[in-house]
C-alpha cells in the first residue's frame, strides 16, 4: 500500500500523462504490435536498462503521427520510476509555455524554468514539431534558444534525454530545433524511427451502437 502510494506520487511528480499514467514497458512488450514497434519497444527497454551507464546518453524517437510514440515513452518513465529513477515527461510546447509565462511576471526568472528541465535525471522532451509539421521555421529564434540552454545544460551535466516528435526524418529534427540540439541528441545517442501505419483508427460502427445500447444515460 505505502508502496503503491509512493509510486503514484513519483509517477505524478514525473508529469506523465494521465492517459498512460500506469503504463510499464512490460506491459506494452506483451501486447501485439507491428515486427516494427517490437523491435522499436525492444530498443527503448534496452536503452532504459542503461539508464546507470553514463554511456549512451540520449535516444531520439522520430516517425509518422499515432504510432505510438508518446505511449511508449510513458512507459519507459513508467518503468523507470518503479525502478527509482527521477524522470519527467514534458511536451516541447509545455515548456515553451512555461518559459514564456515568466516573461510578464516578477514571481519566476525564466532561467528557474528552465532549471526545472535540466534537475532531474531522465527528461521525455515530446511532441516536438511546429505548426505547419514540416519542421521548418517553425519555432522562433527565441524558442530555439530556450530549447538549446536546457539541452546544453543537461548535456553538460550528462543527464539523459529523449528528443521525440511527429518528425519524419533527422534532417527535418535539424531544421527545426537547429544544429546545436541535434548534434548533442545524437552524441552517443540511439535513434528510433517510427515509421509504421498510425495505430488511431475511426470507431467501428458496431462496437459503438453496441456501447450505445449498453450505456443506460438518457439525455433530455
Ligand atoms: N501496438 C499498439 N496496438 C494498439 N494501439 C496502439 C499500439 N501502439 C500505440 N497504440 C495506440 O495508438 C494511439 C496513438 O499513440 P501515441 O499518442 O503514443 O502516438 P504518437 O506517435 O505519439 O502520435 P503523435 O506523433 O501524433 O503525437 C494511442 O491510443 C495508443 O494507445
Ligand atoms: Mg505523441
Amino acid at each position: 500500500m505505502v508502496r503503491a502510494l509512493q509510486l503514484h506520487r513519483a509517477r505524478c511528480r514525473a508529469k506523465i500523462p494521465p492517459k498512460y499514467a500506469d503504463l510499464t514497458l512490460g506491459q506494452l512488450l506483451q501486447r501485439p504490435c507491428p515486427p516494427e514497434q517490437a523491435v522499436a519497444l525492444n530498443k527503448l527497454a534496452n536503452w532504459g536498462k542503461l539508464v546507470t551507464n553514463p554511456g549512451f546518453l540520449n535516444l531520439t524517437v522520430i516517425g509518422d503521427k499515432g504510432t505510438g510514440k508518446t505511449e511508449m515513452l510513458s512507459a519507459l518513465l513508467g518503468s523507470l520510476v518503479h525502478i527509482g529513477v527521477d524522470c519527467k515527461y514534458t511536451t516541447c510546447n509545455d515548456m515553451l509555455a512555461k518559459c514564456k509565462a515568466t516573461w510578464k511576471s516578477k514571481d519566476m526568472p525564466e532561467s528557474a524554468v528552465v532549471a526545472e528541465y535540466v534537475q532531474p535525471k531522465v527528461l521525455v522532451f515530446d511532441e516536438i514539431s511546429g505548426p505547419d509539421r514540416e519542421g521548418l521555421e517553425s519555432l522562433s529564434t527565441r524558442e530555439i534558444y530556450l530549447i538549446e540552454t536546457m539541452i546544453d545544460e543537461r548535456y553538460q551535466q550528462q543527464k539523459k534525454t529523449v528528443l521525440a516528435g511527429n518528425i519524419k526524418t533527422m534532417e527535418a529534427l535539424i531544421a527545426l530545433v537547429g544544429e546545436r540540439v541535434a548534434s548533442r541528441a545524437q552524441e552517443g545517442g540511439v535513434l528510433i524511427v517510427c515509421n509504421w501505419p498510425s495505430h488511431r483508427k475511426w470507431a467501428r460502427i458496431e462496437e459503438f451502437d453496441e456501447a450505445v445500447k449498453k450505456s443506460g444515460v438518457q439525455l433530455c
